[in-house]
């Protein structure tokens, strides 16, 4: 049989592009967890829309674009710069992102904030127009349009306003909060409202599916139901789908001769040293200062461990024109400068902070020869960072110590150490624990955990979705 047709909407597209000239572009893979479990779907038949996540004013550089995203079987929406700042800068990340991670709404310009607010609503209602009218564009009958994300939660109304006949989906990336947190939103009922218009509104863990409905039964005074959430007779059904990754894809690319070549380099570069790794965005969600701090305590408590131990964080720029994200950077760079000061020798420093992305293969070497892995997420929905991990380490069995605040410590909890970053002498006394781990308790967490990544796949998220989409749909049929 042919496979499904299915239309990926995400604001960001697995592919980013840089302009080389006039009509000449080049394509980068996009950083991200979304992009990541997305790209390990291939059972159906897939064509992407979103965000090529730059501004392209002129109608040589959107048709080029255009032409090589096709290859990749993407289509762009084009946001010109103030749609951008004002909804991408401004009202998903500014307002959205922190509230559902529970970092509340920007502290600093409270004020400022608030009285903004209305003009970024009306630009984030605006983008999901035009991310609905190319929908609309490139849509068959048959399609099933699945759309991702804190950015999109007006799409499921646009798209069944237009057609009411549409199979629509919508899958949020982070967690949701408790309704006492998203009440603080001025637009709270119509997000909510927006999204009730999907036929299937998915969530990463139990615990963010029932946020979403309580929020629907205290603001909305819906009527919440074991299937989802009720109105006047119209059921959208509301269920947990715990996203994965594909495993198989890390596990081959270890067996590369340039994933090896690497691996083998940095053994050699920090021979005699055990490896300690944190792979982020450079997003305050993360932790990232919890993390180094934690660091410098455990430091500080075993002198022993000074020259025996270097820890290799990762930080991928992101989301640069945003304040926040700016403040974030400068005090990570101050910490780490600080602390390579205190402890740091003439030929050795303890922490080496890149503020850059690694390729997929030097990231792979990096998982592969890491002794033990620090996420420290203050909330994150649920971290694909630790799966990578854990996927890589098949002979190394290194330890994985994991915020208790990321949704992977529902799945991952019983082989990880879970901590919550907050505490910081609570993340040093693991990180002890974590380097004298004697070899059969690793061994014993890690086969847990890899069993749980090896089996819970991107593919099987994926299929899950779609097929309990399909089903509602046959089911609400049957009901009327
Ligand atoms: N990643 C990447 N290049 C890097 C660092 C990270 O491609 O240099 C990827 C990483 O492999 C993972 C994703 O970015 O798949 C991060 O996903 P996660 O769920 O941990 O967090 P998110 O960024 O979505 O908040
Ligand atoms: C998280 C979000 C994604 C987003 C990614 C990278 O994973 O859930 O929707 O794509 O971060 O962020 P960016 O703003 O660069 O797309």
């Amino acid at each position: 049989p042919p496979k499904q047709r299915l239309l990926v909407v995400a604001n960001r597209l697995p592919v980013s592009a840089v302009r080389k000239g006039e009509d000449s572009w080049q394509l980068e893979i996009s950083v991200g967890g979304l992009v990541s479990a997305l790209l390990g779907v291939k059972e159906f038949d897939a064509r992407w829309i979103g965000w090529a996540g730059v501004n392209v004013p002129d109608e040589i550089g959107q048709k080029a674009l255009s032409t090589a995203l096709a290859e990749k079987r993407c289509i762009p929406v084009f946001l010109d710069e103030d749609v951008v700042h004002q909804y991408y800068n401004g009202y998903c990340n500014n307002i959205l992102w922190p509230l559902f991670h529970y970092l509340g709404l920007p502290q600093e310009d409270r004020l400022a904030t608030t009285r903004s607010f209305q003009s970024q609503f009306d630009a984030y209602k605006m983008a999901n127009q035009m991310f609905a009218d190319v929908v609309n564009k490139h849509y068959e009958e048959g399609d099933v349009v699945w759309c991702h994300d804190y950015h999109l939660m007006f799409l499921p109304k646009f798209l069944k306003e237009h057609n009411s006949k549409m199979k629509v989906g919508w899958f949020l990336h982070t967690p949701f909060p408790s309704s006492e947190i998203h009440r603080m939103l001025p637009s709270r009922s119509e997000l909510l409202r927006s999204v009730l218009a999907a036929d299937l509104v998915g969530f990463h863990t139990y615990d963010y599916a029932r946020h979403f409905e309580s929020a629907c039964i205290r603001i909305l005074g819906l009527e919440g139901t074991p299937e989802g959430v009720e109105d006047q007779g119209k059921l959208t059904r509301v269920a947990a789908f715990p996203i994965g990754i594909d495993s198989d894809r890390f596990i081959r690319a270890l067996e590369l001769p340039q994933v090896q070549d690497h691996m083998k380099e940095l053994k050699e570069r920090f021979a005699g040293r055990k490896v300690m790794l944190g792979v982020d965005r450079l997003d305050m969600i993360k932790g990232i200062p919890q993390k180094i701090l934690a660091f410098e305590e455990f430091l500080e408590e075993n002198p022993e461990w000074r020259d025996k131990v270097v820890l290799l964080q990762i930080a991928v720029p992101t989301r640069t024109d945003v304040p926040e994200y700016q403040k974030l950077t400068s005090q990570v760079h101050e910490i780490v400068g600080r602390i390579n000061g205190r402890f740091g020798t003439l030929t050795a420093v303890p922490i080496h902070h890149l503020d850059r992305s690694l390729d997929f293969h030097a990231l792979c070497a990096l998982y592969a020869v890491t002794d033990v892995a620090l996420v420290t997420s203050l909330r994150d929905g649920m971290n694909l960072v630790s799966y990578e991990f854990v996927a890589c380490q098949a002979s190394k069995k290194g330890v994985l110590i994991l915020s208790e605040f990321a949704g992977a410590a529902q799945s991952l909890g019983a082989g990880a150490i879970l901590v919550n970053p907050w505490n910081i002498t609570e993340v040093a006394s693991s990180i002890s624990y974590a380097l004298n781990m004697p070899a059969n308790e690793r061994e014993k967490r890690h086969d847990h955990n890899f069993k749980h990544v090896t089996t819970h796949t991107s593919q099987e998220w994926a299929a899950m979705f779609v097929s309990e989409l399909n089903d509602t749909i046959v089911e609400a049929q049957l009901r009327t």
